[in-house]
């Protein structure tokens, strides 16, 4: 279960009431996990990326380490690593990575609700208690990549309080793309 903290573990143990009086059970995730992980994945790229990500730049970075179930399996399980997933009547239908990133900070590698569940507040659930891991870790600041294009992506992270640091560009298989980079200093108040 990776390093999720014992302070957010306690807090991810136990069953919230999301809004739309649904029961949203957020937990750490297991190994076993991780091809739901990647297929939540899969089908966010292919619907939140379809505008503007060629199909075929999509498979392509779909296909490689980053998405590989070996890959998700070994962030689940690092120490300093932690992924949270949302549960919704027995189904994962939700899930964030944190990862160390170079600079020392901790970044959000990656975050995706089933589409027939979005907006309906598990984001916000996962992020509270993603919240409470990176307070009790004393992790200072965390740092989030998201397509330039991604315009409900970026309005969720606005909505929490990230605050715009760098616009540049990013390679897709063969595409170049707009892309944005994120941060939030822990321990201000959260917005969602
Ligand atoms: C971004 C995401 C993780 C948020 O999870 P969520 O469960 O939809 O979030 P919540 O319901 O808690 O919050 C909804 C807010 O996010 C925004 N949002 C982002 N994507 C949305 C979507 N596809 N449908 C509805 N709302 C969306 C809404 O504008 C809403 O803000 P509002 O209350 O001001 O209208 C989820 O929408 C998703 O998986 N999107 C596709 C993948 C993605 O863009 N991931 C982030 C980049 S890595």
């Amino acid at each position: 279960m990776g390093g999720v903290t014992e302070a957010a573990r306690r807090m991810v143990a136990s069953v919230r009431e999301g809004r739309m009086n649904r029961t949203v059970s957020i937990r750490a995730a297991r190994v076993e996990d991780a091809s739901r992980l990647r297929e939540l994945g899969v089908v966010g790229w292919e619907t939140t990326y379809a505008g503007f990500l060629r199909p075929e730049n999509r498979r392509a970075y779909l296909n490689g380490p980053f998405w590989s179930v070996a890959r998700l399996r070994a962030i689940i399980e690092a120490a300093d690593c932690a992924t949270l997933v949302a549960e919704i009547e027995g189904r994962v239908a939700g899930f964030l990575t944190l990862e160390p990133h170079p600079s020392g900070e901790t970044e959000l590698t990656r975050f995706y609700v089933d589409p027939s569940e979005r907006g309906r507040g598990t984001g916000g659930e996962l992020w509270q208690c993603a919240l409470a891991h990176l307070r009790a870790s004393g992790t200072q600041s965390i740092l989030v990549n998201v397509f330039g294009d991604n315009r409900d992506g970026r309005h969720f992270y606005e909505r929490l309080g990230f605050a715009l640091i760098e616009e540049t560009t990013t390679t897709v298989g063969e595409q170049t793309v707009y892309d944005v980079w994120y941060r939030m200093t822990v321990g201000e108040p959260d917005r969602l």
